[in-house]
């Protein structure tokens, strides 16, 4: 049984689509082992309680990065995390927490890198009047949203859109992308040659 670790910051929708795909059978052999956020009190651990699922908060307000990594480190650990997906967790990680789990943390990002790195990716795609979106499953590296790009979806930007709208159009992308990107890693059916990730053959 491959045993996610989830790590959130906010309202937690990319959580529960990846909660719905296991549950649907879309992620075989896996399960959320524990959701861990950086703030206390949000949606999504009350979501994950609600589900059941080992829920906690690791408050990094005031904290040096690198300490604050360490317990987060030490908590996926002790549920022996195999694959760190983060979802909306608004915090850098350390170098000595990427070197911890090498190629087994994902992440996602609501643009098409590596344009729009950063906050906000969604507004600044629709301020700089690209007529293409979408979003970003990758591993992640020690640059901000920057490690191999395994999976994107890409959707117009219609007349009638505003940054709002493209939004809520990512964000139903992102529910579809991140599941099976992270069935995709979980298959172990890929290599990464240089920056290209590439399917083996079935
Ligand atoms: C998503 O847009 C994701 O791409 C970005 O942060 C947002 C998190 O939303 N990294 P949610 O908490 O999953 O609803």
């Amino acid at each position: 049984m491959h045993q996610l670790g989830i790590l959130l910051s906010g309202r937690g929708s990319n959580f529960l689509a990846i909660a719905d795909a296991i549950r649907a059978g879309a992620i075989p052999n896996a399960r959320i082992a524990v959701v861990i956020s950086n703030v206390p009190d949000v949606p999504g651990l009350a979501a994950a309680r609600q589900r059941g699922l080992a829920a906690i908060a690791l408050d990094s307000r005031g904290r040096k990065r690198a300490e604050h990594d360490a317990d987060v480190i030490a908590a996926l650990r002790q549920y022996e995390v195999e694959l760190v997906c983060l979802a909306g967790y608004m915090r850098l990680l350390s170098p000595g927490f990427i070197q911890a789990f090498p190629q087994r943390i994902l992440n996602i990002h609501p643009s098409l890198l590596p344009a729009f790195p950063g906050l906000d990716a969604q507004t600044q795609a629709f301020n700089d009047g690209v007529q293409v979106a979408g979003c970003t499953v990758h591993f992640v590296d020690e640059q901000l949203d920057h490690g191999v790009i395994i999976l994107q979806r890409a959707i117009p930007v219609l007349p009638s859109d505003d940054a709002h709208t493209l939004a809520g159009r990512i964000l139903h992308e992102e529910h579809q992308a991140y599941p099976e990107a992270i069935a995709r890693v979980l298959s172990g059916r890929y290599q990464i040659i240089g920056r290209r990730y590439v399917e083996s053959a079935q």
